[in-house]
């Protein structure tokens, strides 16, 4: 049984890859990308490499030749770019004759999630599901490692600007998601199944700055954040304003409860239970200060 994975070149799909090795086997894996001359050491590693544009419809149809399942990780373009996109990857997978689409989306979707990539979401889900296809819908938790990389900002800050309002989240690491779609992609038990892929618990803000004080011995405050607040944070970080406002839209869903739970899928779909946020930015507070 033969998978494509879109993206498989990205920080996802290199993860995803990896975890799927040992289960399926690299001979049976095909990296999609644009340019597969950047894929030279999946290659090294006996994963096949196909050429493949989202934008390129024929492209995508010649990279899915004898391919049983296209597992989609987006590209990081706008929801009406990547419509288009998903779009072409349905209508290639069904005239190349693949079987399933496996889909990597976001906790939390629902039509009153006002998160800008929501339309994109809505539209790809239900595309997926109708398109006669086999499918599973995988939603992943929000990456734990944008919160380890900002611990240095964090500390000079001393709070944590997230804009929660009274919601919480359950972020998950990279890793742990990538585990949670290799063993969905190296089975065929989980077909028209919708899986959470989060952490063990979900945070409130106030719970995330006491982690973050025990992690790091410093003392971080909990200051209810406002969207402004996050903004201005971006903007001291570099971001454009334009850029930070679209990022803050991903705190709206959050605000409106709908990301306040914790899912036990991973743990159901490897038997191993995702690291915890604080267990996470230990190891990595630990790594930055040298100390392994
Ligand atoms: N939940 C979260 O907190 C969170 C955090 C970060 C990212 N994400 C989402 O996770 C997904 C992957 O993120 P990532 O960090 O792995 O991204 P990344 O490292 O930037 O990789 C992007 C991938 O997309 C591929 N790609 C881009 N445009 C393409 C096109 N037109 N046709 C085919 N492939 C294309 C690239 O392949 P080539 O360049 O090799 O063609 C590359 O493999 C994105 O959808 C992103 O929005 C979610």
């Amino acid at each position: 049984m033969q998978i494509a994975i879109m993206g498989g070149t990205g920080q996802l799909g290199r993860a995803t890859i990896a975890k799927l090795i040992p289960l399926h086997g690299a001979e049976n894996i095909i990296a999609v990308t644009r340019s597969p001359s950047r894929a030279a050491d999946l290659k090294a590693q006996g994963v096949q490499v196909r050429a493949g544009d989202y934008s390129d419809q024929a492209s995508l149809k010649a990279a899915y030749q004898g391919v049983d399942t296209v597992h989609l990780i987006p590209t990081k373009s706008m929801p009406r770019e990547r419509v288009q996109e998903v779009q072409n990857a349905i209508d290639a997978a069904k005239e190349a004759g693949v079987r399933r689409l496996v889909h990597v989306g976001i906790v939390g979707t629902d039509v009153r999630n006002g998160f800008v990539i929501m339309p994109y979401l809505l539209y790809a889900e239900s595309a997926i599901v109708t398109s006669g296809m086999a499918w599973t819908l995988l939603r992943n938790a929000y990456y734990a490692e944008p919160v380890a990389d900002w611990l240095p900002e964090i500390l000079r800050m001393g709070t944590i600007p997230y804009p929660f309002g009274a919601g919480s989240h359950a972020w998950a690491t990279r890793d742990d998601m990538a585990r949670a779609a290799a063993a969905v992609l190296a089975s065929t038990e989980h077909e028209g199944e919708v899986l959470n892929l989060t952490g063990p618990a979900a945070h409130s803000v106030a719970e995330l700055c006491q982690i973050v004080t025990r992690v790091t011995g410093k003392q971080i405050t909990h200051r209810e954040a406002t969207m402004d607040d996050y903004i201005q944070a971006c903007l001291v970080d570099g971001e454009s304003e334009a850029f930070a406002r679209l990022l803050g839209t991903l705190y709206l869903p959050v605000q409106a409860g709908l990301t306040s739970f914790a899912s036990a899928d991973i743990e159901t779909l490897t038997g191993r239970a995702p690291e915890s946020i604080e267990h996470f930015l230990t190891r990595s507070w630990k790594a930055t200060q040298g100390d392994h």
